[in-house]
């Protein structure tokens, strides 16, 4: 079935695209050539009229914690991406990704991709998904080859190298090659959405692995 035909998904990508067309830069020239970047490239994943991955949902153990960080999704510019989360819940895939999570993280840890090479809407043009933690949880540092990361923070408490707090709303930027180390709040679990941007061939070929210290 093609994107055009999946009302559920076509609203969910629209809010990934409402999300970088709303949201300020903070007067980052580098911020807001990626926000261009993402909506120009999600523009030409609805002209492909991309189809749906016909594979099955799948939960992780974290998933215990994402009706609890949907609830938190209170922010005027989270509430509505929120809703349409909830919308294809069922079609989920949560997955670790890296080709050895630590134990710690098994528990607390989970991401989707909800469009992409390997996600629910089949594109090699961009990666979105979704990033679940739990409270009081920290993701080793890592870093993306050739690819410009950006987190929108959706619900809860997040912060990056220890250099500030992210609140619902905002938006973090890791350029190719910045390694980032992520810390959640401990009392509620926190949602991220992603998008990375890059060429085609790198976003296929992306291998994820933590960086050793
Ligand atoms: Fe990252």
């Amino acid at each position: 079935m093609p994107l055009s035909k999946e009302p559920a998904w076509q609203y969910l990508i629209r809010d990934y695209h409402d999300l970088y067309q709303s949201g300020s830069a903070g007067g980052s020239a580098k911020i807001r050539a990626h926000m261009v970047e993402v909506r120009r490239v999600l523009g030409k994943v609805f002209e492909d009229d991309p189809p749906i991955s016909q594979d099955t949902g799948g939960e992780l153990p974290v998933c215990v914690h994402l009706e609890r960080a949907l609830s938190g999704a209170t922010a005027f510019r989270t509430q509505k991406i929120a809703h349409s989360i909830r919308s294809v819940r069922p079609h989920l895939r949560w997955r670790y990704g890296y080709e050895r999570v630590p134990r710690g993280l098994k528990l607390k840890y989970g991401f989707t991709e909800i469009l992409g090479p390997e996600g629910s809407v089949v594109s090699d043009r961009i990666k979105l998904g979704l990033v679940l933690f739990a409270p009081s949880t920290t993701y080793p540092a890592h870093a993306h080859k050739g690819i410009t990361e950006s987190y929108i923070n959706i619900s809860g408490n997040v912060s990056e190298n220890d250099t500030g707090v992210s609140a619902p709303g905002s938006l973090i930027i890791n350029p190719p090659g910045h390694h980032h180390r992520i810390t959640t709040a401990d009392r509620e679990p926190c949602l991220l959405a992603y998008a990375w941007t890059g060429d085609s061939g790198v976003l296929v070929d992306q291998k994820m692995s933590f960086s050793r210290k």
